[in-house]
């Protein structure tokens, strides 16, 4: 069969990312130019500078994707973006570029859901994997659990009630001052820390036993904190992180197997920012080993932000016909399964 080639581009936060993927599986390149170095003066990511840094590099890593990839807009059957969750001001910069290349090529254009994107990542990191899978989906914006029933087919078994993980990462790292993004400096401050040294809460939700909640560890840290300034009494930031990573870990990892023990699953997927903790994985390693459930996580440059998941993604939309016209819109909002 012909080989399929997909330029993906993704622009739903602060990475601004270009990718040409061979049958949805095989990466030729992976451009992203991350922002994270402007955003960390503000202690988080600005929207109207997100957008406007968009405009200025989203041609020039689309051309890199495509010539790192030694091909052409001509050489592409299909154009994909990520159309929602995400920042709307960011997201359009993204749809706006991609409209216009599939007009001006005449390439079928394709629109993708960012979280999907996040779950294919795991199709190119082991490119045995088929579905259907648990996954495990923790980043910035989103903690679902969810059945990856077939190739584009979800349905979501678990949620968060407040927080995301990723988000409660990058608030308590602020509390303890260490900066955006969090979630990678708690994972390296962690290290040097007691996970058991302070006894932060799990959330337990009546009626819901694989949904989330994460306000509460993050309020217990903040009081805890607070507690420690008023006595006078010196911090230990590592014990804090270790402690506050374990409690966020200890809930993910619990709920995610009770839930492919419980909906008859052999296989989990994690995927997003999060999935890059190492305290997660390992957790995920020992506990899947002893419910027998066979663990896959993608390489650390495909959990976070970037366009080759978007165009793993949108291979299967391809294969089944799936095409959007010009009047595709960006969906901040969008949900897991939607179109
Ligand atoms: O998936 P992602 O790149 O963007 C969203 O779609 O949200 O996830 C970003 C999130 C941030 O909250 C970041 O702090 C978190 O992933 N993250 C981590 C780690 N690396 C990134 N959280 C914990 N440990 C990490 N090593
Ligand atoms: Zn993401």
């Amino acid at each position: 069969m012909k080989p399929v080639y997909i330029l993906a581009i993704e622009s739903s936060c602060d990475e601004t990312a270009a990718a040409v993927v061979r049958n949805g599986r095989e990466v030729l390149s992976n451009v992203i130019s991350s922002q994270i170095a402007l955003h960390t003066l503000y202690g988080g990511v600005v929207p109207e500078i997100a957008s406007r840094k968009h405009i200025e590099k989203i041609n020039p890593v689309i051309l890199e994707a495509l010539s790192e990839a030694k091909m052409s807009l001509d050489e592409m059957d299909a154009i994909a973006v990520t159309y929602g969750p995400g920042l709307v001001g960011s997201l359009l910069v993204g749809l706006s570029a991609a409209k216009a290349i599939a007009y001006a090529v005449n390439k079928p254009l394709i629109g993708v859901h960012h979280i999907e994107g996040h779950v294919s990542a795991n199709y190119i990191s082991h490119p045995e994997l088929e579905p259907p899978f648990l996954s495990l989906i923790v980043s910035g914006g989103h903690s679902h659990i969810v059945l990856v029933k077939d190739y584009g087919v979800y349905e979501i078994v678990g949620r968060t009630h407040d927080d995301a993980a990723g988000e409660a990462f990058d608030k308590v790292a602020r509390a303890i001052g260490l900066g955006y993004p969090g979630g990678p400096k708690i994972d390296k401050l962690a290290r040097e820390g007691n996970p058991h040294a302070i006894a932060f809460p799990r959330a337990h939700i009546e009626d819901c036993p694989y949904d989330y909640s994460f306000s509460g560890v993050k309020s217990a840290v903040l009081n805890y904190l607070n507690q420690c300034e008023m006595k006078d009494e010196e911090v230990n930031r590592a014990d804090v992180a270790a402690s506050f990573q374990e409690a966020v870990v200890d809930a993910l990892c619990g709920k995610a197997v009770a839930a492919a023990n419980a909906f008859g699953y052999d296989k989990i997927a994690l995927a997003g920012g999060v999935a890059c903790n190492s305290a997660l994985r390992q957790k995920m390693e020992e506990m899947c080993a002893e419910a027998k459930i066979k663990l896959y996580y993608p390489s650390p440059v495909l959990c976070t932000d970037n366009a080759a998941m978007i165009g793993a993604a949108a291979y299967y939309e391809y294969l089944k016909g799936i095409r959007d016209g010009l009047d595709l819109n960006a969906v901040p909002s969008l949900k897991i399964g939607e179109r």
